[in-house]
């Protein structure tokens, strides 16, 4: 079979830190044939770096999308031009891989759901975090039954002081929010998977705007000094969720807040059987998964053994983002679905949503199925 031949739109941070090294690594199923960025010089960097023999580069999206020979669509754009950009895609016959998350608002992923539905192609979004070793482990548990009912989690995505200060991630009209749609999409995504439970029907939010703004609040973030003034989106958000079975989920997003731990892309899930929590994140050197339970009489946990990896031995293969690349372009070469399906990521976009929603109007979200 011919190579997949793929374009990729936005060509910022995303694009050069996971989409372009994961797909290089790729090369017996797929070609980088296009790059689109509003910044075109971008664009002609990643096609001449990355780009396959006649590769070529644009500054509109909509004159890749001309290009009748492209298969597949990646977006790496910021957050408001997801749904767009993934609309005209799939009405141009693309398959679409979007970064995360889905959309910033459920209106605009509903646009992408109907657009893929008439389409016929295949859509998936960058939640990688999948791929990781001990995510797929837990997920494994889970779907053994070894916790049972899991009837109350919680999603972290928890930074101390690591508010990003480059690209447009204080700007709330291009990307919709903060911390919570930026890595709370994150964690939220892991707790339904591992849940295997996507039906939401309550959400209350808080949302918090106390240290973006204030003055000298960014002593000792990690990525250096932000400006207050145009810190438009929030610095921390929490939800509490319930879902049509009764189940719970609690989630707490921040990049800036005071307390010790960092916790992010993490989750903690309490079941009628067993309890386990992935811990990861910047307090962690090594991410870890604990699983606990009563063993013979007694109350055991039980953690991975780093006795499994030697460092530096690992091999790029199994990277998140490579199995995450590897995974999508064999969904589409085999008609097989990816891992990450649309109407999940949807649900994560609808919650974060309704956490807005719920924070701005003081009262409690319903949202329907
Ligand atoms: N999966 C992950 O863990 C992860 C991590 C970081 C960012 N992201 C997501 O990736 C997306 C991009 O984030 P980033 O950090 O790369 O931002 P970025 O600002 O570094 O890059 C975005 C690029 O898109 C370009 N762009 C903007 N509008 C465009 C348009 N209409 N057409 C073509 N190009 C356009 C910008 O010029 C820029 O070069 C966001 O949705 C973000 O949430 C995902």
């Amino acid at each position: 079979m011919s190579k997949l031949r793929i374009g990729i739109i936005g060509c910022g941070g995303i694009a050069n830190n996971k989409h372009f090294p994961a797909l290089s690594l790729q090369s017996d199923r797929c070609e980088m044939v296009a790059f689109c960025d509003i910044r075109v010089e971008r664009a002609q960097e990643a096609c001449e770096k990355y780009g396959a023999p006649g590769a070529a580069y644009y500054e509109d999206y909509r004159e890749l999308l001309k290009d009748a020979s492209i298969d597949v669509v990646h977006i790496c754009t910021p957050n408001v031009s997801h749904s767009p950009i993934a609309v005209a895609s799939f009405a141009a016959g693309k398959h679409v891989l979007c970064e995360k998350p889905m959309a910033h608002t459920t209106e605009a992923a509903l646009e992408m759901m109907k657009a893929w539905r008439q389409s016929g192609k295949k859509f998936t979004i960058g939640y990688q975090n999948r791929f990781r070793n001990e995510v797929r482990s837990l997920k494994e548990s889970c779907e053994n039954g070894e916790l049972g009912e899991i009837y109350f989690a919680k999603a972290h995505a928890v930074r101390r002081k690591a508010v990003p200060t480059w690209g447009v991630f204080p700007d709330k009209s291009q990307q919709g929010g903060g911390p919570l749609i930026d890595i709370g999409t994150h964690a939220l995504d892991i707790t339904l998977w591992m849940m295997d439970n996507y039906e939401p029907v309550s959400v209350n939010g808080s949302v918090f705007h106390k240290l973006g703004n204030l003055p000298g609040a960014d002593a000792g973030n990690l990525f250096g000094p932000w400006d207050p003034e145009s810190f438009e989106v929030e610095d921390s958000a929490f939800g509490f969720i319930k879902m049509k079975d009764g189940s719970t989920i609690y989630l707490e997003a921040a990049w800036a807040l005071n307390v010790v731990e960092s916790k992010e892309a993490a989750t903690t899930l309490c079941g009628t059987k067993a309890g386990a929590h992935i811990n990861s994140g910047m307090s962690y050197q090594q991410n870890q998964l604990v699983i606990n339970r009563a063993h013979n009489g007694i109350l055991t946990q039980e953690e991975i053994s780093t006795s499994g990896n030697i460092a530096f031995f690992e091999g790029g293969a199994t990277k998140p983002e490579v199995l995450e690349a590897k995974q999508w372009l064999e969904a589409i070469i085999n008609d097989t679905e990816p891992l990450v399906k649309p109407e999940q990521a949807f649900v994560v976009t609808q919650v974060l949503d309704a956490i807005y929603k719920s924070a701005e109007s003081g009262k409690e979200v319903q949202i329907q199925s």
